[in-house]
């Protein structure tokens, strides 16, 4: 049995549980334990406040986690537990950690922030970046509404997560520099080559197609045998593209391929250039490479 801690209620969740369900993972959408077992594989879900996940993995109390690279960031550069290896980067809640001031403040370069009080929830992050650019900030360490502290006296910026930016303008705060991307990862402690190894794999795989099968789109279209080798030039695929002899036609061929759902109507723009025609774009349900 495998068991995945991901974050209770939060940023992370609703994306977590997605990814995991179109990964075919089947779940009691009704529980509200704090262990949720899965009905179709060897997996329990152990929900976790965000911050406390990277230790759960390093303990062993959790395999596997999904958690915030900030959130891991700042637990690793503070203690001495062992690097958690990263098996994915997910794509959903990207959102990046910046230092923030208030708006109607006068500080323009960083410099200006030099030995300022600064509130944050990522108090190593923070003196790494302190110290790599030798600013002395005071650090004001708040587990939660930290956009709150500037207008409180506490202290003179933050740096907090940015998403939208809403929650920076509600708070009369503007963006000053950003520190660092980030997003969520699926982390592991060291599981050998055991079972739980071959669970993990299986895991990964099927993620790893649930991530596929919505980044990616299936094109068909239908091209002109004289242009064959132009499209086929730059036409992105998997392990190449198929070609098919259309019934009642012999100047053409069908091709099918996989794109990139980002370069998908650059493709379609460059392929109908070419003369395609009965161009078809497809979600996929699955992806496995
Ligand atoms: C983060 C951060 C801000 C908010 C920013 O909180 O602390 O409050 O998101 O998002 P925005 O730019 O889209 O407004 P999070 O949702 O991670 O929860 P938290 O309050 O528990 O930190």
């Amino acid at each position: 049995m495998l068991r995945l801690a991901v974050q209770k209620s939060g940023r992370l969740t609703r994306g977590a549980l997605d990814l995991l369900k179109r990964g075919g993972f089947e779940f009691e959408e009704k529980s509200t334990g704090l262990i949720n077992p899965c009905k179709n594989f060897p997996l329990e879900l152990l929900l976790l406040r965000d911050e406390d996940i990277p230790e759960a993995v390093s303990a062993g109390a959790a395999d596997l986690g999904i958690v915030g690279s900030n959130v891991l960031e700042d637990y690793e550069l503070r203690g001495p537990a062992e690097r958690a290896e990263r098996l994915l980067s997910l794509p959903f809640s990207s959102c990046r950690l910046s230092l923030a001031v208030p708006t109607k403040c006068g500080f323009e370069v960083l410099t200006d922030l030099k030995g300022k009080r600064i509130a944050t929830s990522y108090p190593s992050i923070l003196a790494h970046f302190s110290e790599a650019h030798d600013l002395s900030l005071l650090p004001v360490l708040l587990n939660g509404s930290v956009e709150v502290a500037p207008a409180l006296g506490l202290s003179d910026g933050i740096f907090d997560l940015v998403s939208t930016g809403e929650t920076l303008k509600q708070n009369n705060l503007r963006e000053f520099y950003k520190v660092l991307e980030c997003n969520p990862l699926l982390i592991s402690r060291p599981l050998g080559r055991g079972a739980k190894a071959g669970l993990r794999d299986a895991l990964i795989s099927r993620l790893n197609s649930a991530i596929n099968s919505q980044t990616n789109r299936y094109l068909v279209f239908n091209a002109p045998k004289s242009n064959l080798d132009s499209i086929l030039r730059d036409l992105p695929s998997i392990d190449g593209p198929t070609l098919m002899e259309l019934a009642n036609d012999f100047s053409k061929v069908a091709i099918h391929t996989v794109v990139k759902k980002d370069q998908l109507w650059k493709t379609i723009s460059a392929i109908q250039a070419l003369g395609a025609t009965g161009v078809l774009s497809f979600s996929m349900e699955a992806q496995i490479n």
